[in-house]
């Protein structure tokens, strides 16, 4: 089982609340996070279906704000940089959640969470180690640990189910808490709109026309939405390649050297289109570069989650290269080997 969502994996396997199948990435987030031995250790979508903006009750309560020193924002900025919920959130968004963070102090064997209990906050953490234990058979047992960062918490909070795990600070520490209304208004929502925005992106490619609703939406929880001025490069020629890219607005220049070195236009791209794909789907160098023309946002989608979810479309990637060699012979470049071996 890959990246799957919580949803669809309630239906096929009947679990409940305590289930460990909604978890955020915390493999991607925490390279030091020690694995739990069960399930819950696969990666899994940041997905948001449990979130119905319509029936949202949390909508009207104004956020609360910690005051912070510079010390402490820039400690919680460090905090929070690869904490994949949060990626979804405009630099607006951001501001409110870490606004609203409070920190808290850890001491040894201190519960954080409680399995079973109700979900209050979602924690990031900024220094310490936190043990994880599930309960099997009655009897609670380490499944994996926090190792100095991370976040957990999340699951009660976004499909309101008793707490999963239970987590113990395993010494001191220091972990940031956001309240469960904030988490939800916010960051659940925004997770949810990028979901929603981007599963309408997917749809207007032919190349993905015949993966169904279930995998294109896991393609759409896996992209990324980056942002490019007039000019700014996305792709350089003959760097390796490590993701492919989705235009959500606006248009890229393709471009490739001659062979006097200079930069060609080869192709344009506008919303709809993606580039990026070749050098994952060959394993050579970028072929060409890619430039922003006027601003441009694209959402990418990186090696790892490329070759996990579109191994089925790689038949029409591999065909669409007779087309870029078709362009390259009319700018009578047709030398260029595109093809992996
Ligand atoms: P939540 O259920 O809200 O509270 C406990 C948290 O522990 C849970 O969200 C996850 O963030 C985290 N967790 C880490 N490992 C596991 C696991 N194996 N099973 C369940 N939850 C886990």
């Amino acid at each position: 089982m890959g990246n799957i969502s919580i949803k669809h994996y309630f239906k096929n396997n009947g679990s409940g609340g305590s289930d460990t199948s909604a978890h955020v990435d915390v493999e991607e987030e925490d390279e030091d996070f020690e694995p739990p031995k069960n399930r819950y250790a696969r990666r899994q979508s940041v997905c948001a279906e449990a979130y119905n903006p319509d029936e949202s009750d949390d909508e009207e309560e104004n956020s609360v704000v910690y005051p912070k020193t510079d010390v402490q924002r820039k400690r919680l900025n460090e905090a929070v940089r690869n904490i994949l919920l949060f990626k979804n959130l405009d630099q607006e968004q951001l501001n409110n959640v870490l606004d609203a963070m409070f920190e808290r102090k850890t001491v040894a064997d201190e519960h954080i969470i409680d399995q079973g209990d109700d979900g209050d906050n979602f924690y990031v953490i900024d220094r310490g180690i936190f043990d994880i234990y599930v309960k099997i058979d009655g009897v609670d047992k380490k499944v994996g640990a926090y190792n100095n960062k991370g976040s957990f918490g999340e699951l009660a909070l976004m499909y309101n189910t008793p707490r999963a795990a239970t987590i113990v600070s395993n010494g001191e520490g220091i972990i940031w808490g956001l309240d469960r209304v904030t988490f939800r208004k916010i960051v659940l929502k925004a997770a949810y709109l990028k979901r929603k925005m981007h599963e309408a992106l997917l749809e207007k490619v032919p190349m993905l026309k015949h993966l169904n609703e279930f995998e294109r939406m896991n393609v759409a929880d896996a992209l990324e939405s980056r942002q490019y001025n007039d000019g700014d490069v996305i792709i350089q020629q003959g760097e390796e390649g490590s993701s492919m890219f989705f235009i959500e607005k606006g248009e890229v220049s393709v471009k490739i050297k001659d062979d006097g070195g200079r930069e060609v236009e080869v192709t344009c791209l506008n919303e709809g289109r993606y580039f990026g794909e070749l050098a994952l789907v060959t394993h050579k160098p970028r072929a060409a570069s890619v430039y922003s023309k006027g601003s441009c946002k694209v959402a990418a989608l990186d090696i790892l989650a490329f070759e996990r979810l579109l191994g089925s479309c790689m038949e029409v990637m591999k065909r669409n290269i007779g087309d870029y060699e078709e362009q390259l012979s009319k700018l009578g470049l047709s030398n260029r080997d595109l093809r992996g071996k």
